[in-house]
């Protein structure tokens, strides 16, 4: 039967106190998502972007650490109080001049390997999960580290390759790949649940990590676009909101880019 309603319990938003992760909790709530729980490792910032939300009669709740530590994903469904979890988005991430390699694997991939064990039980019929990768996960790759982490690695396997990887921007490449194919390996496990499960890959979006754009690899993504800008995170959170409502109700187990056309511009498969 087609799906009509939004799924019923909690949303989960990490990465929640700016950026992406901000503007999708702005935007789940001017969708009607009525209790939501918001994830950052900065708890300061994460209680201001709280704070705007308040007035709008949503419930919100918030939860301040750091999603790669051995005890967060249990304190998140803690958080959750036995709701059903009706929608989620994994925003938490790292641009690559932040950490070295394996801070790069275990933040942008680990975790989000961990996110989506730990919402999947708990999944609410009809439910979604967005994972957010990036388009540099179309970028051209060293065949065999491809094969690597286009294949479903289990917990902790990550770090091994580090030091094949290289540098941390070689890291962020092959862990958004790793995001993408977590989403398409596990539709079939949340599909049982009744539930959808996909990744997006933004292209620049205005936000930290993107404020140095002087650089090669961001020019050359801007000039040869189809769009010739850097996004609004509002433009990326109305994807992501529609994804997880029921007008996506037969999306899943693929990858939505949202680039503005860097990726078709710059001729990646
Ligand atoms: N901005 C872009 O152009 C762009 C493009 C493609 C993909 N992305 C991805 O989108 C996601 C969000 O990026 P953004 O641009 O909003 O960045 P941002 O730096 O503005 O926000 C990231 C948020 O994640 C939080 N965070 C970082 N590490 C954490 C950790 N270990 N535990 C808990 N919270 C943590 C930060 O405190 C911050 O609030 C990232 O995964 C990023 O790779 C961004």
């Amino acid at each position: 039967m087609v799906q009509q309603d939004k799924a019923k319990g909690i949303a989960i938003v990490t990465g929640a106190a700016r950026g992406i992760g901000a503007a999708c909790a702005k935007a789940l709530v001017e969708d009607g998502w009525s209790d939501i729980l918001l994830c950052d490792l900065n708890g300061e910032l994460l209680e201001e972007t709280a704070q705007k939300l308040h007035n709008s009669g949503a419930r919100i709740t918030t939860l301040a650490g750091d999603v790669t530590a051995a005890d967060f994903m249990d304190r998140m469904i803690e958080a959750c109080d036995g709701k059903p979890v009706a929608a989620a988005v994994h925003a938490a991430g790292v641009a690559p001049k932040m950490v070295d390699t394996a801070g790069m694997l275990e933040i942008n991939w680990e975790s989000a390997l961990a996110f989506t064990h730990a919402v999947k039980p708990r999944m609410a019929d009809g439910g979604a999960v967005v994972l957010i990768a990036s388009n540099t996960s179309y970028f051209p790759i060293d065949e065999e580290l491809k094969d690597i982490f286009e294949r479903p690695l289990s917990a902790g396997e990550s770090a091994a390759y580090a030091e094949r990887v290289g540098n941390s921007f070689a890291g962020y490449l092959l862990a958004k790949r790793g995001v993408r194919a977590l989403a398409k390996s596990e539709a079939v496990a949340f599909g049982e649940k009744g539930a959808r499960i996909v990744s997006v890959s933004p292209g620049l979006i205005d936000t930290e990590m993107t404020q140095d754009r002087e650089t090669d690899t961001i020019q050359k993504m801007i000039n040869e676009a189809a769009i010739k800008r850097v996004a609004d995170t509002s433009e990326l959170a109305a994807a992501i909101a529609f994804l997880l409502s029921p007008k996506a109700s037969f999306i899943t187990g693929c990858d939505l880019l949202v680039d503005g056309g860097e990726t078709a511009g710059m001729g990646y498969q």
